[in-house]
């Protein structure tokens, strides 16, 4: 195999032919932060759609910013990972995807553990420049997962969970441009779809758009009052206006 020599934030750096910047990057210590990038070392799958943007690097020579998880490094190559224009292009890009996210992380089940909330943070982002429509999709609440759409950044880690490693085939996008969506063949609820619920997806979704349904007050209800049916089925999403 080929091997390349490159300069990554001053820092000579020898990899393999085919390795991309991003584990370049990470081989010498440097994180590049990425939201839809996935790489599951032990079943030999990624996801690497290259559609956030979070991840872009500055290459010399180049007029445009690289996407650093799907740029194959070359030889001779100088890349800057945190300069300011990298850093000023990354905070637009998560500036344009928060614009369209909904603003409830105070009551959002994934707060604390939440990629694009840590991300914000990191970032210094505190208040949003962009203003303009949002999505507006019904949330699907099955008996596991509740899927809430609306805070979907659609990095596809969840088709690829669903589709390549589990083989379940449920999660696909549908719709094109700004109506595309994640979901079920022709938007079905998870309930009337082939979902065995295996958790996968909500494992890998790095916002609060897949989380597992939290029925604790409902059966905190039934210990309180065992006479009461208990329906653990519909628990209704709550989002601040
Ligand atoms: Fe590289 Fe999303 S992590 S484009």
């Amino acid at each position: 195999m080929n091997v390349i020599q490159l300069t990554i934030d001053g820092k000579k750096v020898v990899v393999s032919e085919g390795t991309t910047l991003l584990e370049a990057a990470k081989s010498i210590g440097v994180t590049i932060p990425s939201l839809c990038y996935m790489k599951l070392d032990d079943l030999n799958f990624e996801n690497r759609p290259g559609s956030c943007r979070i991840c872009v690097v500055e290459v010399e020579g180049r007029r445009n910013l690289a996407p650093a998880c799907c740029t194959p490094c070359a030889d001779g190559m100088v890349v800057q990972t945190h300069n300011l224009r990298v850093i000023q292009a990354r905070r637009t890009v998560l500036e344009l995807i928060l614009s369209n996210h909904p603003f409830d992380c105070l009551i959002c089940a994934k707060s604390g553990k939440c990629d694009l909330q840590a991300l914000a943070q990191q970032l210094g982002i505190r208040q949003i420049h962009y203003s303009g429509e949002k999505s507006h999709y019904k949330c699907d609440a099955s008996p596991a997962i509740l899927r809430d759409m609306d805070k979907c950044i659609l990095c596809r880690r969840c088709v690829t969970a669903c589709n390549e490693v589990q083989t379940v085939g449920v999660l696909s996008p549908v719709y094109r441009g700004f109506h595309s969506v994640v979901a079920p063949a022709f938007e079905m609820d998870l309930d009337h779809s082939n979902c065995t619920y295996c958790g996968q997806c909500v494992a890998v979704c790095p916002t609060g758009a897949l989380t597992e349904q939290d029925n604790t007050w409902m059966v905190l209800d039934a210990l309180v009052a065992p006479g009461k049916t208990v329906v653990v089925q519909t628990a209704p999403a709550v989002r601040a206006a």
